[in-house]
């Protein structure tokens, strides 16, 4: 079967799918997907693209799935274009000696595909990285990010120019200028312009880097220099773990390439078959019992405080912190060749992610930690129920139109500095409804911090309540702006989403 994770439905007289997440069958991101096309080139691209508009109907990109609600289409019939099969790299430009350069992928390119095809010509594309198995046009459509306030960290700040396919099926070339709204909307588009054919990148030569951690007490973090902590490196985050009260601080930068043979690798979602089962027994019965949350975030801490990396060549685990190895291989890494990702093992989650001006950081996870004391006065202890704790990470200021780093907004708040993100994965269980262990308090937290605080939604990491809640925070002047070059290049709403439906477009 090609699509083994699209389940047919019957709506009326025509037949239409449901397309699914990264997470497969049970997790919809579209519910109403009448075709699902998969062409091979940018020139197919285009002309699969054509052929939908003239039948009609919405048409929606689709990257790697890897997006956690159903905010990926419309509910009205729309038809899927898979960019997977869209994956060429082309015009590699880095001269000897030269501090940076540039490179052009085709959309459907995938960090690791990219990672290995510039590590073999001694090049990478730094700090504007997100997981391995995603797609360049979905993350730069999406406004996604790693985490660094030193260096431009959103992939769409790695981004020199956007070939997108427009409502008419014509491709629109706009070059990176801060002047003018065609680019600021094209930077962070939530793919509500069309569907982005090809990205010219900036690259650098590769390094070497070390990847270091440390563990924290909770209150050094609370009321300590948050700030100072992530901006000296070129990429730092923390591991925030409630029930523990303690942190986990991350950092990497780079060393001289001939300073060290190791060639460490980082293990990002892999897990054995028996650590699978474990956490996901462990995880289940935590639906009902909290102690069992309190074994898994002990045991995940644990784990977590020991390197996830290997040596490379040897495939042999690295023991001991700082790791040294390739860029990419630190940075990201990807699977261990014996191992699954644990999404494989039905350990599925739930997530939320709000970006908060950096100067409002010991604000923010104080009241957070507030909240998980509130629970805790009712005698209800919560926890993080995910591998490596609550993520919160850091962006630089970035300036665009819906980006969640971009400043000047009407809110009059300072993200000048930069912004904290918040994100809280958390299991959804397997078992009954899939509610999670005191579902409300969840809520509680994202309408708090929407409510107290001028935050932002990540694009694909929230649900439609939350979205519907946060679009409150956006500076509508921005929303405007953005609509006037969503007009121009979509005016009949073909590539129309629920996303750009909650921000109020149509
Ligand atoms: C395990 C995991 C780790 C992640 N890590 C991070 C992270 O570190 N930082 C972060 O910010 N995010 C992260 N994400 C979120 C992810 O970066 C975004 O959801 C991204 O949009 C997914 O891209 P994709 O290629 O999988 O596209 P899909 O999930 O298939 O599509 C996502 C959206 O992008 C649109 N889209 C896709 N391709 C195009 C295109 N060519 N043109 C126009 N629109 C397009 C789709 O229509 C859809 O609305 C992670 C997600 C997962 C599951
Ligand atoms: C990457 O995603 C695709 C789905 O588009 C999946 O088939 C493939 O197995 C994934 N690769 C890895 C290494 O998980
Ligand atoms: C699918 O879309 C059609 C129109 O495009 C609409 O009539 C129908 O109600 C939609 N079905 C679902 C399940 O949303
Ligand atoms: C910031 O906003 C002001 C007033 O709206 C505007 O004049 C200025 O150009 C903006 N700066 C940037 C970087 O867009």
């Amino acid at each position: 079967m090609l699509f083994p994770s699209c389940l047919a439905l019957f709506v009326g007289a025509s037949s239409a799918f449901v397309y699914n997440t990264f997470d497969g069958d049970g997790f919809p991101s579209c519910y109403n997907v009448t075709q699902v096309y998969e062409p091979t080139s940018v020139d197919d691209l285009v002309a699969t693209v054509k052929k939908a508009i003239q039948s009609g109907t919405r048409i929606r990109a689709a990257g790697k799935g890897h997006q956690w609600y159903d905010t990926h289409c419309s509910d009205q019939e729309t038809v899927i274009v898979r960019t997977e099969g869209v994956h060429g790299i082309y015009d590699f430009n880095l001269a000897p000696g030269a501090a940076d350069g540039s490179v052009v992928v085709d959309s459907g390119v995938t960090f690791f595909q990219l990672a290995e095809y510039l590590h073999d010509r001694g090049a990478s594309v730094g700090y504007t990285l997100t997981n391995w198995n995603i797609s360049f046009g979905g993350s730069v459509a999406m406004g996604a990010h790693r985490s660094s306030i030193r260096e431009h960290s959103m992939v769409a700040a790695g981004a020199l120019a956007l070939d997108i396919i427009d409502g008419q099926g014509t491709i629109r070339h706009i070059e990176r200028d801060d002047s003018n709204d065609d680019w600021l909307a094209a930077s962070t588009s939530l793919g509500l312009l069309g569907i982005i054919a090809k990205i010219k990148l900036k690259i650098y030569p590769d390094t070497k880097v070390y990847a270091k951690q440390e563990t924290l007490e909770e209150k050094d973090v609370l009321d300590g220099d948050v700030y100072g902590l992530i901006a000296p490196y070129a990429t730092a985050n923390l591991w925030w773990w409630p029930y523990k009260r303690k942190f986990h601080h991350r950092y990497y930068d780079v060393v001289a390439a001939d300073s060290t043979p190791q060639q460490g690798f980082q293990n990002t979602f892999s897990i054995t078959a028996l650590e699978a089962t474990t956490a996901r027994t462990m995880l289940d019965s935590g639906k009902y019992l909290p102690t069992s949350n309190m074994l898994a975030e002990e045991i995940f801490f644990g784990i977590w405080s020991k390197p996830n990396f290997r040596e490379k060549t040897t495939n042999k685990a690295v023991d001991s912190w700082p790791v040294y190895g390739w860029n990419y291989d630190v940075l990201i890494g990807g699977l261990y060749p014996d191992q699954k990702p644990e999404w494989e093992y039905s350990l599925h989650g739930y997530t939320l992610e709000l970006a908060f001006p950096v100067t409002m950081a010991n604000q923010m996870l104080k009241r957070v930690r507030s909240l998980f004391d509130d629970e805790l006065k009712k005698g209800i202890v919560m926890m993080s129920t995910y591998r490596s704790g609550i993520n919160i990470k850091f962006g630089r200021a970035y300036y665009d139109l819906l980006g969640q780093g971009t400043y000047n907004t009407s809110d009059g708040a300072d993200w000048t500095k930069g912004a904290i993100m918040f994100d809280f994965p958390s299991f959804r269980p397997n078992v009954g409804d899939h509610q999670r262990f005191n579902e409300p308090f969840y809520h509680k937290v994202a309408n708090t911090l929407i409510d107290e605080f001028p935050c932002r939604p990540h694009w694909t990491k929230n649900s439609r309540e939350v979205l519907t809640k946060a679009v409150k925070n956006l500076d509508p002047d921005h929303v405007r702006r953005f609509n006037e070059v969503r007009k121009k290049f979509d005016p009949n709403g073909v590539y129309r989403s629920v996303v750009g439906e909650i921000l109020g477009l149509y």
